[in-house]
Formats: structure tokens, sequence, C-alpha cells
């Protein structure tokens, strides 16, 4: 059996996700669907991209630790998946054990055959794009990708050889052109970043600790993108001891990214591969942004829309249908309630829901629900039967081509011209003459043949409509196969009626509704995300839970840098009898002869955690006004080492 691996991009856990993180997944499940109907071994794989600044910073903010915030995103991204019946076979989370050893293990391969290597960064980064930038590469001072404000930042860190792989790239892309599609976005790579020449790139940082470490230099965390570009191949078992599903399933046949991440997808992601010795992946499809009135859709901005409203509203199918069919893949589109009630009423009520309830009505009501044997042709037979094999070859071809709007147009050509198939004969006319009694059983035999033609073709982009379709049918599946070979059906077909599949809406109605329930809902997670800062500032908390924190009056008595790192000072603390080493991130406002001697403030019962190799036994409160001032905090009477703070 042919193998297909496709993937989606791994989510960034720092807030509930949005209709445009669901365009993205939905069309990556359409497709695999879809390849599961043609009789490929797939795999599809999700999950979500769980380190970096960003996120340890939203945790912090909240008061918890960064896998206690994203545990709990996590569950959400997973039930909005089930929601939207994504078929997903694995979801990858980048704090998974197994892909964390991964990392560590590429990274120090990289490492020792020198395609790493240690130097000084000085430059520019983007924290919510997790990007580095050069001083040239920045538009108006801010970040080219975002335009948010970015932090200069000048640390250690560990640089990877992108510029040895610059001109192999150049050529793979060259050689290749279904490698990057849609085919602009090869040329805008190639133009853009890579012929202007590409600069090593910074893979560590030192800042921060929210991500996987250095193995050999554990104050080093990997830089976010190597962490996450890893998952395609860290989900598979590569480099371990089971790697059957790499052997199987690597190189992917598809990733699927927005365009913001084309860049990474399509140089960074290549130049380690290509350092690991690994094929590249067939294709990188850089699909556009669901934007609205012509801006991307974020929370910042305040005008997202959350997935599960419209669901509720309409169904997983109607909004699926939506994204797919009003958007070209590959280009950006307009998210826009009038045009989603719109498509709802014409395409899917109109023309498809209305097909199968009347023609299921008509075979109930003329033949008392099951079709005679005996059947005459008519004149739009032919027509009919030749659109119709001819459909699936069309929607085959474009969805080849992950053309998923061209696909619908081409099974909606279908649906109307049965439409116009039903108007052409006149069942309502031939009823009236007994005579023409086999004409009509034909003639509805035919519109049944189609339906169950349109309903096959349906299941990648609808999870759940053809199985409605079936059951007023009579059948019971659809194999992909068995919407080429037309007369499928049973001539002497017995019909079941069942519910419309669309109701038609009332457009006035029910764009207030609509309108009404995303703001309601913006302003929801506004006000939730309000309520959060708040609870940040002013949170209470019992004077039981004040006393489970043990202070005691420490001194130190010695203190001393630490090599590998450019904050931490190692002090040794004196409480009563006992000496503790502390380490305490410190050393840009004090000098280790400056803290020797000081009386200061201990977090005693702290659980004790490596940091540099060390164990470090509690904390030294300090104050900071959260820009550039920081100031221990000591005792102004002399009041012995190891005395309790109450
Ligand atoms: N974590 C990285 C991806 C790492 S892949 C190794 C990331 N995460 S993300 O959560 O910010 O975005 C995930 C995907 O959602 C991206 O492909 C992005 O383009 C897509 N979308 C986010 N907003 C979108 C729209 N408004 N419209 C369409 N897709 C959008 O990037």
């Amino acid at each position: 059996m042919e193998k297909f691996y496709i993937t989606t991009p791994i989510y960034y856990p720092s807030d509930k996700l949005h209709i445009g993180h669901s365009y993205c997944t939905v069309a990556t499940d359409t497709m695999a669907r879809y390849k599961r109907l043609r009789g490929y071994d797939v795999m599809f794989l999700t999950g979500t991209d769980e380190h970096g600044q960003k996120l340890e910073r939203i945790a912090k903010g909240q008061g918890l630790t960064p896998k206690e915030y994203i545990d709990k995103v996590v569950i959400g991204i997973k039930e909005l998946w089930k929601t939207l019946d994504i078929s997903y076979d694995k979801f990858i989370r980048t704090t998974d054990d197994y892909h964390v050893k991964t990392v560590q293990r590429i990274f120090k391969r990289l490492y020792d055959q020198g395609d790493i290597y240690k130097s000084t960064y000085e430059g520019w980064y983007c924290t919510p794009c997790e990007s580095f930038f050069t001083e040239h590469q920045l538009v108006d001072g801010k970040c080219p990708d975002c335009g948010r404000e970015v932090e200069k930042v000048k640390e250690e860190s560990y640089f990877f050889r992108l510029s040895k792989y610059q001109d192999r790239i150049i050529k793979y892309m060259e050689e290749n052109p279904e490698f990057l599609q849609p085919n602009t976005r090869q040329n805008e790579m190639i133009n853009n970043f890579l012929k202007p020449g590409l600069e090593d790139l910074a893979v560590s940082r030192t800042s921060f600790q929210w991500g996987i470490p250095v193995e050999f230099d554990p104050g080093h965390v990997v830089y976010v993108w190597v962490d996450a570009l890893s998952n395609y191949i860290s989900a598979l078992g590569y480099d371990t001891e089971n790697d059957s599903l790499f052997q199987k399933y690597w190189p992917a046949d598809v990733h699927v990214v927005g365009k913001e991440i084309v860049r990474f997808h399509s140089i960074i992601w290549p130049a380690m591969l290509m350092a690991l010795d690994l094929p590249l992946p067939k294709q990188i499809f850089g699909h556009g942004w669901l934007v609205i009135n012509g801006g991307k859709m974020s929370k910042s901005v305040g005008n997202v829309v959350d997935p599960n409203v419209l669901v509720e509203k309409y169904g997983v199918d109607a909004i699926r249908y939506f994204l797919l069919r009003e958007i070209a893949f590959g280009q950006d589109g307009n998210f826009n309630n009038e045009a989603l009630i719109q498509r709802i009423n014409s395409d899917l009520a109109n023309d498809l829901g209305n097909l199968v309830s009347r023609t299921v009505g008509m075979i109930q009501k003329y033949f008392d629900g099951t079709l005679p044997e005996t059947q005459e042709p008519t004149e739009f037979d032919g027509d009919l039967v030749e659109t119709a094999r001819n459909v699936v070859p069309k929607v085959e071809a474009a969805m080849d081509k992950m053309m998923f709007s061209d696909a619908l147009i081409e099974l909606w050509n279908l649906i109307r011209r049965t439409n116009k198939y039903i108007d052409e004969t006149q069942p309502w006319i031939l009823i009236k003459e007994e005579s023409k009694h086999a004409m009509l059983a034909n003639a509805l035999y035919h519109v049944a043949e189609s339906i169950r033609i349109i309903s096959v073709l349906l299941q990648p982009f609808m999870p759940n409509t053809p199985a409605l379709i079936w059951k007023q049918l009579g059948i019971e599946n659809g194999a992909w196969d068995s919407a080429k070979e037309w007369g499928k059906l049973p001539k002497t077909l017995s019909v079941q009626k069942g519910n419309v599949i669309f109701p038609r809406i009332d457009m006035k109605k029910e764009l207030e509704e609509l309108e009404a329930a995303i703001k309601a809902s913006q302003a929801t997670s506004i006000a939730n995300q309000d309520k959060k800062e708040e609870k940040e500032e002013k949170a209470e908390i019992s004077i039981d839970d004040f006393f489970k924190v043990q202070l005691k009056v420490g001194e130190i008595i010695a203190s001393e840098k630490v090599k590998k790192s450019d904050k931490l000072l190692r002090n040794e603390v004196k409480i009563g009898d006992e000496v503790r080493v502390i380490f305490s991130g410190i050393s840009k406002w004090y000098t280790p002869e400056e803290m020797v001697g000081k009386k200061v403030v201990v977090a005693y019962n702290l659980k004790p955690r490596k940091m540099m190799g060390e164990m470090s036994y509690g904390m030294l409160l300090c104050a900071d006004d959260g820009a550039d001032k920081l100031s221990l905090l000591t005792l102004d009477k002399d009041i012995p080492s190891g005395a309790d703070i109450s």
C-alpha cells in the first residue's frame, strides 16, 4: 500500500485557537481523508509547540508553571479538533519525553559533526514570533513578520551553519519546482532570502529556561524552531530503537503551513535535514490567511472568530465546507458572516439539501418509497451520466493539487446539473400520465444515482453529511471508486425519508444573531483575559497558604560568578547551623564581593532544583522594578541567621 505522510504545523498553545488556525487543520484533514479514501496508508500528524520565552512569560503572568498552563490549553485544542472532526493519527507535544530526547540527540550530532558551533549572538529578537533578526532585517526598527517591538539580545549562543546550505537549497528548489507550493512562494524565498545570502542561525538561548536543554551545556536551551521542526521526524521515532514509522513514512509527502512560516519550513528545515543526511519532504504547501477586513485575524486585534460558536450554530460540515470552498487554498481569503450564511443557504440548503429531500420525497410520494423495476430512458439521461462520469477525474485532479475550492466547484457542477435534470424531466408532469410512469421511475433513479456519486465524493470535505444521505438512500458506505461507476444503486431502490440535511436560514435574522454571538464570544475572551491579568496583580491567598512558605534569615558567607552563565552567582548561605548553596540570577546587579556579609531573606522550603549541574537549595528574595533595577531584600537590624521571618 502506498503511504502518505501529511502534517499541520504544531500550534502554539498560547491561547484558544481561532477559526484561522482551524482553517489550516481542516484543510489538512480533508487531504488526509481524501488519501485514505484513495487507498493510501495515511499518517496525519498534528500537535503543539510548547517551548519558548513567550509561553514562559504567559504562564508566569498567570502564576503557573509553563507545563501547568500548557496542559490546560492543550485539552482545549484537542477538544476543538474533535469538534471539527479532525482525524489525526498522532498528536505530538514538544514537551513529550521522546521528542525532547530526539532533539537533544539531533543537536549533539550536529555539534559533533561541526554544523553547530559556539559563538556570541548580538541582534534582535521578536518574542511573539520566536525569531531572531539582524539590524538590517528589521522594518522601521520592528519585527519584519508581525510589526511588533523587538528586543535587543546579546548572549553566548550556539550557531547552526545555515549559510553552508544556501546553494544546495537554491539548487534543490530550482530542480524540484513541486517542492514549494504555490509556485509564487518559491520565487519569494529564492529572491528575498536565499539569494541575498543566509547568515548562520543562532540555535540556542541562555536568557530563559523554558526550552529543551542542550545536554552538554545546560545553561543553553535549544532554539524553539529547531525544536519545533524536529517534531516531523521525532514523532515517527527517528533515531530511536523503534524507528519503523520513520522508515515507513519519511520523507513527508506534504507539510501544510501558513505563509508566514514558509521561510522556516523551506530554508531552515531543509538545511537541518541536509545536515542530518536525510531526504527532504516532497512538498511544503504554504496556504494563505483568513483575514477580516483585510487584516489577519488575531487575538491582539480582538477580531478572532471562535470556531465553536460557528459549529454550534451551523454544524461542523457547513463550516468545513465554507472554509474550503470560499477561499482558494494558497491565497488569502476574507472571513465574512454574510458570505457564510449565503453559502449555507445557496450551496448547502438550496443546491444539495433540497436535491436530496425532494428526490427522496418524490420517490416516497410517487412510488411509496420503492422504485418499480420497469423503467424507460429519457432524452436527458445521457448528459447527466456524462457529467457524473467526468466529475470524478476532475475532483481528483483538483485534490491532487490541494485545490479544495476547485474540487468543490466541480462537485457542485454535478449537483446543479442534477437539479437541472429534475427541471428538465419534470417528474410532477410525468406522474400525471400512467404511460409516463416508467420514464418517471427512470428519472428518479438517475437523480438518486447521481446523489449517491455526489455523496461519495463529499466524504473528504464533510465527515457527517454523506452518512445522512446514505441512510435515506438505504446504502451502507461509499468506497471512493464506486463513484466512478454509474448504476451501483439497485434499480428497485427503496428510500427512507429523513430530516432536511441543511435547513434554509433567514439571512437578516441570522446575520444579527451570528454577529451578536461572535461579539459575545470576543467579549468573553477579552473579559477572561482581563480577569487573568487582574488576578495576577491582586489574587488573594489565605493566611494558611501564606504560611506554607517558610522564610528565614540567611547570611551570605561566600559568593562567586558562575563561569558558564552571565547571570548567575553561586552563593553559600549560612542559615542557623547549616550552610546552603543557593544560585541567584543577580550578577548584573551585585558583584560576589558585595554579596558576602549581607543578611538576606531566604525562601527556605522551596524544592531544591538543579542549576548549572549543581543543586540549589532555596531562593534569595529580591525586589524588581520590572525594568532594570533590582535590590536584594536585607534586614535593617541585626538578627541572627536562621531566624524565622513571618
Ligand atoms: N508553532 C509554529 C509552527 C511550528 S511548525 C514546526 C506556529 N504556530 S501558530 O499557532 O502560530 O500557527 C499555526 C498555524 O496556524 C500556522 O500555519 C499559521 O499560519 C496558521 N494560522 C494562524 N492564524 C491564521 C489565519 N488567520 N489564517 C490562516 N492560518 C492562520 O506558527
